[in-house]
């Protein structure tokens, strides 16, 4: 197996760490991201990286017992590229001196070019001027031996630094984040010039690799894999396949709290077109039997995380059982659960992994995706062959339709009302071409009946609401600012086409104050 040129990113904690393995990834090098104070001159020679890059931050370098890098990356030969705190801790730890800043720079600011560097040899010309994102209160001073300016700010006059002999690089600004225009330009001189990889990191090679992987570790076990719809485990499913074909088998449990059409495509693409060994079972009567009665969200939750945990199980043990759970585990999971800060601050609640199950039914895991993110998720599942639609899904919750149904008891007469309105509002926003410009749109069936006139007669129907947000991880959200010409035109379509709605309104909240969904 080809070994892949890497880059270490030494963590300190900044909200945007991630982005940066993410600009690395993207130049075909594929890289990880550890914890400042889990890193050691022996882990790093084991990672064996071409270079490493030190994240920002919350802490200050004046502060006793702050964040360090390990002293030994200094000695070990290889480029260094300091971002922010770790430009800070780079000029404190070779010599140099950082002070409090007089004058904070939060956002927006303009870097002067000033000098030339290895860092910069493009586009980034002595006497341009470059916008950069900044968010600092300290600021370096005074450079270490061996370091010269190439660049200038009004609150950072040490904006980026130099020492080309080293090759260390550091600059006071973020060029990860899209506020740094040119800031992917600094990442690949850095990654593929300075540190000399060469950018064969691709999803056709991962695709090869893990499936190799995945054959080493199984060997001739058995392996099961739960099917949601989403896309996560629909890449596990055809990659694992592509390993282990009949060895595998795929179980979706239908909670009866899908979309429409959502079962039916998943069956369709994975028993027929893939020819996976696929059960499906429809358990929609035993959830709603199960959740008769229930309002609250959290037992709404807890309810059909265990019905879903108890039926996987029998159907899996009727399927003949497994050595193996294959299971759709992403990298910023792997990142938050050993990041010392513990990493970004919201878990994203996870209803529909098998918690529990890998222990009870004495299976190990299968976790071909743990190396990456979403978006590189997406890429192997466009590689292996799933349809678009499929790969390019917005995410939809474990429980579903249920949540979607506030305060009120789930009953088939209400997830079909919802079902159509969510259709009919997916359907426009296709249409319009605005699909993979949201991040999740969906319909809310609400708890409230309103008058209204059709016709000649008065109705007194349910009111739904209309989210659709943009986000980058769930995490944050800020409501999608349609026209109101696409609102209407899709609240008159709700209103006539589906009996029992006669209401529509559009939900323009951000997260935070609000959740995504509205359960
Ligand atoms: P919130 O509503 O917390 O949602 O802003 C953030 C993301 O998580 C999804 N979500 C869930 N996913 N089980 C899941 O698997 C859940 O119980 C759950 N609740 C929310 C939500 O759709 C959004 O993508």
């Amino acid at each position: 197996m080809a070994a892949h040129d890497r880059i270490l990113i030494i963590d300190f904690g900044s909200q945007v760490t991630q982005l940066i393995a993410r600009r690395v990834r993207e130049l075909g090098v594929y890289s990880e991201v550890h914890p400042f104070n889990k890193v050691t001159e022996a882990s790093i020679k084991a990672f064996d990286p071409k270079g490493i890059i030190l994240s920002g931050g919350p802490a200050s370098v004046l502060d006793i017992g702050t964040p360090k890098a390990p002293d030994e990356i200094f000695t070990m030969g290889l480029p260094i590229l300091g971002i922010c705190y770790g430009q800070q801790t780079m000029v404190a730890q070779l010599g140099g001196k950082v002070e409090s800043g007089h004058h904070r720079e939060f956002g927006r600011a303009m870097v002067d070019v000033t000098g030339t560097s290895a860092l910069f040899d493009g586009p980034w010309q002595p006497g341009a001027k470059e916008q950069v994102w900044m968010s600092h209160g300290d600021r370096v001073v005074s450079l270490p031996p061996g370091f010269t300016v190439v660049g200038t700010s009004e609150g950072a006059p040490f904006a980026a630094i130099a020492d080309e002999a080293r090759r260390f690089y550091a600059v006071q600004f973020h060029p990860e984040v899209v506020h740094t225009p040119h800031g992917k330009e600094l990442y690949r001189k850095f990654v593929r010039e300075i540190c000399g990889c060469t950018g064969d990191w691709t999803m056709a090679a991962f695709r090869q690799e893990a499936i190799a992987k995945v054959r080493a570790q199984v060997g001739k076990g058995r392996v099961i894999c739960g099917l949601s719809g989403g896309v996560d485990s629909a890449v596990v499913a055809a990659l694992v396949h592509e390993a282990i074909g009949e060895q595998l088998t795929c179980v979706l449990v239908d909670h009866g709290l899908m979309r429409a059409g959502e079962t039916e495509q998943v069956v369709k693409v994975f028993r027929d077109r893939f020819n996976i060994r696929l059960i499906a079972h429809d358990a929609s009567a035993l959830f709603l039997g199960k959740l008769a009665g229930q309002t609250d969200p959290e037992k709404k939750r807890k309810i059909i995380g265990a019905t879903f945990i108890d039926v996987f199980e029998i159907e899996a043990k009727k399927a003949g059982g497994a050595d193996f759970l294959a299971q759709g585990t992403l990298y910023p999971d792997v990142i938050e659960s050993v990041s010392f800060a513990g990493g970004p601050s919201v878990t994203i609640k996870s209803h529909h992994n098998v918690g529990g199950l890998p222990e009870r039914m004495n299976m190990k895991l299968v976790e071909p995706l743990r190396e990456l993110f979403k978006d590189e998720v997406r890429a192997l599942g466009r590689e292996l062959g799933l349809p678009d639609d499929m790969v390019g899904r917005h995410p939809f919750p474990g429980p579903g339709l249920a949540i979607r149904i506030p305060g009120q008891e789930i009953t088939p007469e209400r997830l079909d009302l919802l079902r159509k309105a969510d259709a009919i509002y997916l359907d426009e926003i296709r249409k319009a071409g605005l699909y993979d410009k949201i991040w999740q749109a969906f319909a809310v069936l609400l708890p409230v009946r309103t008058v209204g006139v059709m016709g000649d007669s008065r109705s007194y129907d349910y009111a739904c609401a209309l989210r659709a947000v943009t986000s980058t991880d769930g995490m944050t959200a800020d409501f999608y600012p349609f026209d109101m010409a696409f609102i209407g035109r899709v609240a008159n379509r709700i209103i006539n086409e589906v009996k029992g709605i006669n209401r529509v309104t559009y939900d323009v909240t951000s997260k935070p104050p609000g959740t995504i969904e509205w359960e």
